[in-house]
């Protein structure tokens, strides 16, 4: 199976397009055009086609896809730009954006110029899915399985929008819903571990278990630096394993953890060692005796070491949980919990640990508090140990996870319930072990492993390499296989596998020959390794098995929940903008979800085109050589980054740079993922006007001149301004020898207008999830895709089983477990950028200002815009601004109080204190209209007279102390003659919400309180009914 993937030359074959002269294609490079780009109002309107338009052209289309994206019309846009004082928007953008960064070449995109319309869209996505082979059936297995996504929940949690456009739910009292349906995942795995606290996910299995080694390293305060894995661990999952060890200097030890006598005296007696790993079953299919794994946890806790189980979620509803073996994590992937394959991702992982290790746990827990009315009410629990807090010291940089593939995981069991997904399990191990006997009897090949629940691995009789019968496998029964080696095949059996399946591969292993198959009898697993428990007993599992049922608890969730499909979500850095359907419905396409990661390429030429090409628009939109699409979500891009500078700089021999720059400023990622590549973070200030301060930064460029590895810099800033010293600084930093890493989760402000490439960076992330039309998924699924100079592109992330293009000795091992990260989201992206096109795409950031900076105007009114002001003489944001609230605080308003009111105006809040505490930051992005806009500065301006009230002394402005108002509480409450304000005024402020009201389920959660009281999973029915 080891080879490498063929890049692929050719262009992107586009489908027959209208001839006219507007719908051409870019022929000249963008280094040496000397074209500019046109980004004038005239241009907009061009491209933008009104429907009001009442003149048409019989050569024009009339589905084009900007006019959708775009918020604004022309004449919006005319209007906007007049409140500003503006003609036009090449005069706008010209005085928002500085002339040194300002580069208007025409982009390259291998798109139409002005992008294909949506139904040429469709046409063109199938004839590229049309080109992997999807129907073969892939039996490949190794932590990827085929899975039945039950159609309920395809069609209303995976395409539904109220599912995949919400945001992280850092705000409980709008997310109900989706808080519910991730506890319902953190029980499902808590309970099927045994272990009592479960995260409501993690990336990929790789990276999961990459976090468990750190968790591991620091229980000893990084002072023993020996990891023990065994052999029998997912080759990719060792690959990530080796990438987060490199850094540390950690050794990582792969042994025959089965062999005790082998294993114990390293156990015993090396002092350096601090944990073990183990997978459960194994990569060959075998599960490691109950005895053997208690002995290894025995030894390990006898020297206070950490053991780590990675396991099988559809296994463990059988086999004994990780608890029975004092295991202290538990990881693995929940893909085959109705998650297609997707050719790798997205997938979510979970995580799992004993008590001891609640605290330190990486990602995300949801818990239980209460809110204002002391109902219970779901929240994410220790949001304080975020990176935010921690920044350098944070021992993970997770932000985005999986959150919409956990919920389809979550759902899948509360669909099948505990006895249904036993069932499939039971079903899996029964045709598994028929297949197994029948290899057996017909002898020809020799089965290896004597125990297994879904895994087989077969050493092939001496007349076949493997690589015959793989070939074997796929022309003459249309399965595909795993080689382990030249001599031996692997296979997993999964729930999509039927009788007639097993009956062809009797026929692959016995030379065409059919054995007599007794589907009658139902195989049980050996007593000794079967769990005995009940597990899953809480009723929400137990009470939505039909599809009436499932449609109406899915239904109940979503309508808790605020997402796009409700209001702008103007979170500041994190791009909330339009996800269409026509770029989303590829994804549940099976010509892209059936595809297993490890698939040989020539299966798969279709996303492999779909991959080139898009590496090469984002090439072209960065101004660099090369992408990787590997890491999966933008604190992974940092990582990535930073990772190949280091590689690249050991290398160059200059191993010794060691300091990374980061501005105070800085997103928590930021330093988190420097620390994590062993980097040690040297902060650079900022001047009061919000800018990085040259000064400082000159004085640590120097002062560290020999030591100095890299700088992070997030272009625009955090505070959503272009500095315009951002090619100083970076100059300073490469005459000190140190290369520039451009945080790219702003890239919405760049698009076609400048790029890092052209500011002078090295290296850069992407989230695809912000800028690049991906849905935030209620907090994921990502991608942090990088873009580097060529000087880096040798030391990109590989793939050991399936190498990207751009593989080379140099690679720096596996960054996640795919080759491509979060494949199956990557035609979103593709679409976006071929929809908009050459001439289409720099709107996008246009559009995006625009709305940022209309807003602003007439914000600043009525509150303080930090940074951009006349003390300041900045006169204009990028695509986000921030409201300053501190000055209310002596005055006992807060930025939260702001921030939980606008639930009442049916708003989700401004990003709340990031960058700087006590503020909002609002990013509008270009899909918002101008009515929307104006709906969120008028709900502002309300606020700001209930501020003022407040301060009065007015009883009207406890309005604000007591926000959000749930329904419950404005017909229930009792105490509505003592606070002050109507009911009215409580739910109505505004005039639109009689007609569009958005109510929160719950009023305002107590953090403290559950913070004291972690409970982060379902309760069980004693527990309920002890109450
Ligand atoms: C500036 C900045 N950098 C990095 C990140 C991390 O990205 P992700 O959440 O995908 O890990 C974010 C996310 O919000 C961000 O705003």
């Amino acid at each position: 199976m080891l080879r490498s993937r063929v890049s692929l030359t050719s262009k992107v074959i586009l489908p027959q397009l209208t001839k006219t002269v507007r719908r051409g294609f870019v022929t000249t490079t963008r280094l040496y055009n000397s074209q500019t780009t046109d980004i004038s109002s005239n241009q907009y309107a061009n491209l933008y086609q009104g429907v009001k338009d009442s003149k048409i052209n019989l050569n024009q289309p009339l589905d084009t896809f900007l006019r959708r994206h775009m918020g604004p019309s022309p004449s919006d846009t005319d209007k906007m730009l007049s409140t500003m004082g503006f003609k036009d928007l090449t005069e706008f953008v010209k005085s928002v954006i500085p002339p040194q960064i300002l580069e208007l070449n025409p982009l390259n995109l291998q798109a139409p110029q002005d992008g294909f319309t949506e139904q040429e869209m469709l046409k063109h996505m199938t004839q590229i899915a049309n080109k992997n082979n999807y129907k073969v059936k892939n039996l490949i297995g190794k932590g990827y399985y085929g899975t039945i996504l039950p159609p309920i929940i395809q069609r209303n949690v995976l395409e539904s929008p109220e599912w995949y456009t919400s945001y992280t739910p850092y705000q409980p009292e709008i997310s109900q819903g989706r808080l519910e349906s991730l506890l319902n995942f953190q029980t499902v795995i808590s309970e099927l571990t045994g272990l009592p606290i479960a995260n409501s996910s993690l990336l990929d299995e790789g990276t999961a278990a990459g976090e468990a080694l750190l968790l591991s390293f620091n229980a000893h305060r990084r002072k023993k630096n020996k990891y023990i894995i065994d052999k029998r661990l997912h080759e990719q999952t060792k690959d990530v394993l080796k990438t987060r060890c490199n850094p540390f200097n950690i050794e990582l030890i792969e042994m025959d953890c089965y062999n005790l006598e082998e294993l114990t005296p390293i156990l015993e007696n090396d002092p350096q060692v601090f944990g073990c790993m183990v997978q459960y079953p194994s990569t060959d299919g075998s599960i490691i005796a109950n005895e053997t794994l208690t002995r290894i946890s025995d030894l390990l806790h006898a020297k206070k070491n950490t053991f780590t189980m990675v396991a099988d979620i559809m296994a463990l509803t059988l086999l004994k949980p990780p608890s029975e073996f004092d295991a202290d994590i538990a990881l693995g992937s929940t893909q085959r919990f109705g998650v297609p394959m997707g050719m790798g991702g997205p997938h979510a992982a979970y995580f799992a640990v004993t008590d001891k290790l609640s605290r330190k746990i990486p990602g995300r827990i949801v818990g239980i508090s209460k809110d204002r009315l002391n109902k219970p009410a779901l929240r994410l629990a220790l949001q304080t140990r975020e990176q935010h807090i921690k920044r350098d010291k944070a021992t993970s940089n997770i932000c985005t996870a999986q959150a919409l593939l956990a919920n389809i995981a979550a759902n899948y069991v509360v669909y099948h319930g505990p006895q249904g997904i036993k069932n499939i399990a039971k079903r899996i191990y029964g045709l598994t072990t028929v297949l197994a006997e029948t290899i057996k009897k017909g002898g020809i090949h020799k089965l290896t492993n004597d125990s297994w629940f879904d895994t087989l691995t077969i050493e092939l009789n001496e007349k076949y390499t493997s690589e015959d019968f793989l070939k074997l496998a796929f022309e003459k029964y249309n399965v595909n296989i795993f080689a382990n080696d030249s001599k031996s095949v692997t296979l997993s059996i999964d729930e999509t596998v039927t009788t007639e399946d097993i009956e062809i591969l009797t026929k692959l292993f016995n030379e065409g020959e059919t054995l007599e198959i007794d589907f009658n009898q139902i195989p049980e697993l050996p007593q000794e390794v079967q769990r005995t428990d009940e597990f899953l007993q809480q009723e929400v599992f137990n009470a939505h098995h039909s599809e009436t049922a499932m449609l109406r608890y899915l239904h109940r969730l979503q309508s808790r929940d605020l997402s796009l499909a409700n209001s702008m979500i103007p979170l500041g850095s994190c791009t909330m903008k339009l996800n269409s359907t026509v770029e989303m419905m590829p994804i549940s396409w099976p010509q892209f979800a059936n595809l297993h990661p490890f698939q040989p390429s020539e299966q798969i030429s279709g996303f492999l085109e779909l991959a080139d090409s898009l590496e090469k628009d984002l090439a072209s939109i960065t101004g660099f050589d090369s992408i990787s699409l590997q890491p999966n979500s933008g604190a992974q891009g940092e990582y990535t980054g930073l990772s190949v500078i280091k590689k690249y700089l050991d290398d160059a021999g200059q191993s010794h740079r060691n300091i990374c720059l980061i501005p105070v400023s800085a997103h928590g990622t930021n330093p988190a993922s420097a620390a994590m590549c062993g980097l040690k973070v040297v902060p650079v200030a900022c001047l009061p006007n919000g800018s990085l301060d040259l000064v400082d930064l000159n004085a640590k460029a120097e002062k560290h001149n020999d030591s100095l590895a890299a700088i992070m810099i997030t272009y625009p800033s955090t505070y959503g301004l272009y500095e315009p010293g951002v090619k100083e600084a970076i100059e300073t930093v490469h005459s000190h020898g140190g290369q520039v890493y451009l945080d790219g989760a702003n890239m919405n402000a760049q698009l076609g207008l400048t790029s890092p490439g052209f500011l002078g960076a090295d290296v850069c992330h992407l989230n695809l999830h912000k800028t690049f039309a991906i849905p935030h998924g209620g907090g994921g699924p990502g991608v942090g895709a990088i873009g580097v100079r060529k000087h880096l592109t040798p030391f990109l992330p590989t793939n050991s089983i399936a190498p990207p293009p751009t593989a080379t000795t140099k690679s720096i091992s596996a960054v996640s477990s795919a080759t491509y990260g979060n494949a199956l989201v990557l035609p979103i992206s593709y679409s976006f950028i071929k929809m908009l096109g050459n001439k289409g795409l720099p709107f996008a950031s246009i559009m995006a200002m625009l709305n940022a900076n209309y807003m602003r105007s007439r914000l600043e009114k009525y509150y303080k815009i930090l940074f951009v002001n006349k003390e300041n003489g900045i006169d204009h944001c990028a695509h986000e601004f921030i409201i300053d609230l501190r000055e209310y605080k002596e005055k006992h308003v807060e930025a939260i109080d702001i921030a939980k009111r606008l639930q009442d105006y049916g708003f989700h809040a401004p990003t709340l204190a990031f960058p700087v505490p006590g503020t909002l930051m609002v990013e509008p992005t270009e899909s918002e209209n101008l009515e929307e806009l104006d709906r969120f500065v008028d709900a502002m301006i309300s606020i700001k007279g209930e501020i003022d009230a407040f301060i009065g002394g007015e009883g009207k402005g406890n309005v604000l102390k007591n926000a959000p108002h749930s329904l419950e509480d404005i017909v229930s409450s009792t105490d509505w003659e003592t606070r002050g304000y109507s009911r009215e005024l409580a739910a109505y402020p505004l005039p639109y919400l009689k007609y569009n009201k958005f109510w929160p389920m719950v009023t305002r959660l107590d953090d403290t309180y559950g913070d004291m009281h972690l409970i982060c999973s379902c309760p069980t029915v004693e527990e309920v009914s002890e109450e």
